[in-house]
């Protein structure tokens, strides 16, 4: 009974982590994030204050910030449009080309 239970909770919790684990290819969000560089700099370093630098930032908090944004739970005039055209695998992707940045 209790083994089973066991396993039913390690195979579910495997199957979470595969699905919501999308590997990002930093050189293919490179290519992706050309529409963030005005703002954001080409290497996440922002040139005015009022934007947010994200070089070297958690790749897994950006993840969580772009689906936010694209989600409607967090919203800011620009970030609201330009999220909802990215996928899932675009928003592994860019995260994972500012967060192998380095900061300041
Ligand atoms: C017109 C300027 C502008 C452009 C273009 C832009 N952003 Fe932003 N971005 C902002 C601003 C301003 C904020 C802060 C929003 C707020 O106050 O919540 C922000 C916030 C963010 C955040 C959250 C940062 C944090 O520390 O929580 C991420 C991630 C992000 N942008 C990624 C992107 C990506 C990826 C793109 C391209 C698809 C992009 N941005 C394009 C202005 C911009």
């Amino acid at each position: 009974m209790n083994i089973g239970k066991r396993i039913s909770a390690v195979v579910l919790t495997g199957c979470l982590v595969s699905a919501s684990a999308l590997a990002g290819d930093a050189a293919a969000g490179k290519a992706k994030a050309a529409s963030c560089f005005g703002c954001h700099g080409m290497t996440g370093i922002s040139v005015n204050p009022l934007w947010p630098n994200l070089a070297g930032q958690n790749e897994q908090y950006l993840v969580k910030q772009l689906q936010a944004f694209k989600a409607g739970e967090r919203a800011d005039p620009n970030m609201t449009l330009l999220s909802s055209a990215l996928s899932e695998q675009d928003i592994a992707d860019i995260a994972a080309w500012f967060s192998s940045q380095a900061c300041k």
